[in-house]
């Protein structure tokens, strides 16, 4: 049975790998996403096959039965329910389960272990992986509660990151408690470190703004994962060591690719600061050109090509489904339209892919920022939807702007650009937008959803 249970879950580890191989690209995510949740499922009962031929107690396995039942009808009852915006805030509750899952693991594990016997390496693995969990569980908590708004921005930060630099230093406590200076048992050691470790979650993501939560989230992700490989050690259990490598690893990757696209740093995300923009009286006058629903439908139905560039207005108005019906429209009057989408538009990775792929636009009409930048001058008309920071020239041309350095969408290189947008509010960066003094470009100023709604009417008389 052993060996069975081995190579069960090399297969569960080898589906990881591909799952995740499939993810890398928004067409095959899906089938990625379902490769790897049936590893899982394999993983999930070969550890359920291994408890019964080890001879568990019933009443464990009933407690084991319960706990999968419990959780696979919340699990599936808050995936059905929860709106597309409300993924990050999903994807943080469930990291919390597992960060807690890797804490209770080592509070239960030290009263099982014979201490006396136990190998100082394995002490250690514990006590990592419920310190890790400990902190991802509370720290995505918080995470959560500010995504959702119900935890505002803290404005005491200098306390609040002192008081994280002190807990910082409680790191010594482990090699003061292994060297014998620190007279408790290791369980009740154990509780201390996690009611530390907890405190530090909370306070870890505190001071950190709120639109750097995907980044976070992101990051305690990746924390999850080093916790359960930590778990996956102590138990010498293979597929919870891979798994957890891999979400780790993961984790963190797309954590630099985050900051990367958005120019900042880890560490300045970490430290809650964002470099402010200039002050309304020491920005450039421009000379804003407004558009009106009837100029922009005459634009667009004389134009051959046409980029739509959709931002984080585009989720906000919830206007992705008549986004598409103007696409459709559109391309029966033979117009070519492409979607070019940048990765860090809206506020989760993804966010875009997310919402046209709700409203079923065809994958094969998204181009990547790359790819659209190259074609930008053959376009007619770029009808920029909700998105300011990321067609902001001020990233190429303004070394004094907090977006300097990020890579844009060059939509000031086609012919016409239609900006939609409410009022001249700025983007997540609170910075001027370069883009709206070009000549070429005009705004459409109004709800997208309405704009968008006006502008298929009027397409539908011309
Ligand atoms: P933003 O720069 O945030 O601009 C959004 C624009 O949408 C605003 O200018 C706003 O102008 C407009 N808007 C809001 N509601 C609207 C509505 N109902 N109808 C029409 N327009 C509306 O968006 P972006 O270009 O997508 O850039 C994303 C920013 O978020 C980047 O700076 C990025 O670094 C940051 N960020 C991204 C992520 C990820 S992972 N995607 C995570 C954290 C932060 P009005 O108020 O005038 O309407």
């Amino acid at each position: 049975m052993h060996a069975v249970i081995e190579v069960g879950y090399l297969i569960a580890t080898v589906s990881f790998i591909g799952g995740l191989k499939f993810m890398s690209s928004p067409k095959n995510a899906k089938s990625g996403n379902l490769l790897a949740a049936i590893g899982m499922v394999l993983a999930v009962c070969l550890t359920f096959i291994a408890a019964v031929s080890e001879t568990v107690p019933y009443l464990n396995l009933i407690i084991m039965l319960l706990a999968i039942a419990i959780g696979t009808v919340i699990g599936k009852r808050l995936s059905s329910k929860v709106e597309m915006t409300g993924m990050p805030q999903l994807v943080s509750l469930f990291n919390a389960t597992g960060g807690g899952c890797a804490m209770l693991l080592g509070l239960v594990e030290v009263n099982q272990m014979n201490l006396a016997t136990a190998l100082l390496g394995n002490k250690i693995l514990l006590m990592a992986g419920l310190v890790t969990g400990a902190i991802a569980l509370t720290g995505s908590i918080i995470a959560e509660r500010k995504l959702a708004g119900k935890v505002k921005d803290n404005r005491s930060k200098t306390v609040i990151i002192s008081a994280r630099l002190l807990l910082t230093s409680l790191m010594v406590l482990p090699v003061l408690f292994f060297i014998g200076v620190i007279p408790i048992s290791f369980p009740v050691f154990l509780y201390v470190l996690a009611v530390i470790a907890m405190t530090y979650g909370v306070l870890f993501v505190l001071p950190i703004g709120g639109a750097d939560m995907p980044v976070v989230i992101s990051l305690l992700n990746s924390i999850t994962g080093i916790a359960t490989a930590f778990a996956g050690f102590v138990y010498g259990n293979k597929a919870m060591i891979a798994g957890g490598i891999f979400v780790g690893a993961a984790g963190i990757l797309l954590t630099l690719l985050m900051c990367k696209a958005m120019n900042r740093s880890l560490m300045k995300v970490l430290a809650g600061t964002f470099k402010k923009g200039k002050n309304a009286a020491d920005e450039q006058e421009q000379d804003i050109k407004e558009i009106s629903i009837s100029e922009t439908a005459l634009a667009l139905s004389f134009a051959q090509k046409i980029a739509i560039v959709p931002g984080y207005g585009l989720a906000v108005a919830q206007a992705q489904h008549i986004c598409g019906q103007l696409q459709q429209l559109l391309e029966k009057r033979n117009a070519q339209v492409d979607y070019i989408i940048h990765p860090v538009a809206g506020r989760m990775p993804g966010h875009m892919n997310v919402l046209l792929a709700e409203a079923n636009v065809a994958y094969a009409r998204l181009k990547e920022m790359d790819e659209g930048n190259e074609n930008m001058p053959q376009y007619d008309t770029v009808l920029v939807i909700g998105a300011n920071d990321v067609v902001n020239p001020a990233a190429e041309n303004n070394p004094d702007s907090p977006v300097y350095g990020m890579p844009i969408i060059r939509a000031h290189q086609s012919k016409q650009v239609v900006v939609m947008k409410r009022s001249m509010g700025k983007g997540y960066a609170g910075v001027q937008n370069e883009l709206f003094g070009f000549d070429n470009c005009s705004i459409l100023f109004g709800d997208a959803k309405a704009s968008l709604q006006e502008l298929v009417n009027q397409l539908k008389l011309i």
